[in-house]
C-alpha cells in the first residue's frame, strides 16, 4: 500500500510515519515546507508525483486560541485545505483519510459522544474543523473522516506543558471542569493503520478508552513521574482563555468496535506507556 501523510512533521504525523514505517507500508511524508495544502494546484502537483493510493491528512492548524484570533486562517487551512484534497483525491481515485477534532461538539452532552451525536462547535477551530468534514463528504467518495481527542505524543501538547510546568512551580492549578479522553498519537496510528488497510468508509470516533479532566491528567502525569509539585484544582472561569472550550468532549469508538477494526486501550496503560519513554 502506498499512503502519503501531509502535515508530516505534526505530532500526529510523525506517529502515522513510525507506525506505518514499521508495518511495511510505502510511506511518503509531506511535511508543511513541502505542500501548504491550501493551495489547490500544489496539491495536485504532488499528488500526481506520488499517486498514492491514500493520503492521511493530518494536518491542520491545531491552536485553538490561535483559531479565534486568525478567523480566515482556521477556515483556510481547517476547511479549504480538506477541501482541496478531497477534489483531488477524488480526481485521481485515493481514498483520503482524514482527522477531524471532539471539540466539533458543544460538550453539553453528559456521557461519551458517539459518530450519530449532532455536531454543534463552540468556538472557531471546532467550526472550521467541521466544515472540513462537510468538504470532504462531498467531494470526495472514497474517505475516512476520524475525530479524535486531546491528542498527545512527540510535539507540543498538555502533558508536555504540565511537565515544564511542574519543573518551575510548586503548586499547578489545572481546570477540573473540562472532560475529554486523552489519546496517544501511537494509539491512533494503529487505529490509522487498519482504517486504511480496510478503507473503513464514513465517519469514526478515535480515542483512548476513558473519560479524565485536565485536573485527573495533569495529577496522573505527576504521580506517575513522581513530579514534586502540587496539582490543584480550579474553574475554567479562573483560566480565561479568548476561545471557549467544550465542557464534555469525551468520545466512545462505537462505529469502530461494531465494524470490528479496532478496540483502543484505556488512556491511563496508553499515558503510562508514554511516560515510561520520558527521561525527566
Ligand atoms: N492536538 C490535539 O489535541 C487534537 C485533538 C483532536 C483532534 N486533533 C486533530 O488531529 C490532527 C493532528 O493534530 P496534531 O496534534 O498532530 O497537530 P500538530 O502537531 O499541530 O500538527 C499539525 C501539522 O499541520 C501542519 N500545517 C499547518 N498548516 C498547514 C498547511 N496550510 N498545509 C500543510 N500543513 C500544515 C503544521 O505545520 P507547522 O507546524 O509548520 O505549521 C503541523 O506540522 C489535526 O487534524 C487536529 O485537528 C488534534
Amino acid at each position: 500500500m502506498r499512503v502519503l501523510v501531509t502535515g508530516s512533521s505534526g505530532q500526529l504525523g510523525k506517529a502515522v510515519i513510525e507506525v506505518f514505517f514499521k508495518n511495511d507500508i510505502d510511506i511518503y511524508p509531506i511535511s508543511h515546507t513541502r505542500l501548504d495544502i491550501t493551495k489547490r494546484q500544489a496539491v495536485e502537483e504532488i499528488i500526481r508525483a506520488y499517486l498514492p493510493e491514500v493520503v492521511i491528512n493530518c494536518s491542520a492548524l491545531t491552536d485553538v486560541d490561535l483559531c479565534e484570533r486568525e478567523k480566515d486562517r482556521a477556515y483556510k487551512v481547517n476547511a479549504l485545505g480538506p477541501k482541496n484534497l478531497a477534489i483531488v483525491c477524488e480526481k485521481y481515485n485515493i481514498h483520503l483519510i482524514h482527522i477531524s477534532t471532539d471539540y466539533v461538539f458543544d460538550g453539553e452532552k453528559e456521557t461519551p459522544y458517539i459518530e450519530f451525536d449532532k455536531p454543534n462547535p463552540i468556538n472557531t477551530y471546532g467550526k472550521s474543523k467541521l466544515e472540513g468534514e462537510y468538504f470532504v463528504e462531498s467531494f470526495s467518495k472514497s474517505y475516512s473522516i476520524v475525530r479524535t481527542s486531546w491528542l498527545y505524543g512527540d510535539g507540543d501538547n498538555f502533558v508536555k506543558k504540565i511537565i515544564e510546568r511542574a519543573k518551575g512551580e510548586k503548586i499547578l492549578k489545572v481546570v477540573d471542569d473540562q472532560f475529554g479522553s486523552p489519546t496517544y498519537t501511537y494509539d491512533l496510528a494503529m487505529a490509522l493503520l487498519n482504517i486504511a488497510k480496510e478503507r473503513a468508509y464514513g465517519l469514526y470516533h478515535c480515542a483512548n478508552k476513558g473519560v479524565a479532566s485536565r485536573f485527573e491528567e495533569a495529577k496522573f502525569i505527576v504521580e506517575s513521574l513522581g513530579l514534586k509539585v502540587e496539582v490543584t484544582p480550579i474553574k475554567s472561569n479562573e483560566y480565561p482563555t479568548l476561545a471557549k472550550r467544550p465542557k464534555y468532549t469525551p468520545l466512545e469508538n462505537y462505529i469502530l468496535e461494531l465494524e470490528g477494526i479496532f478496540y483502543a486501550r484505556s488512556w491511563e496503560l496508553a499515558m503510562e506507556e508514554f511516560l515510561r519513554g520520558k527521561d525527566v
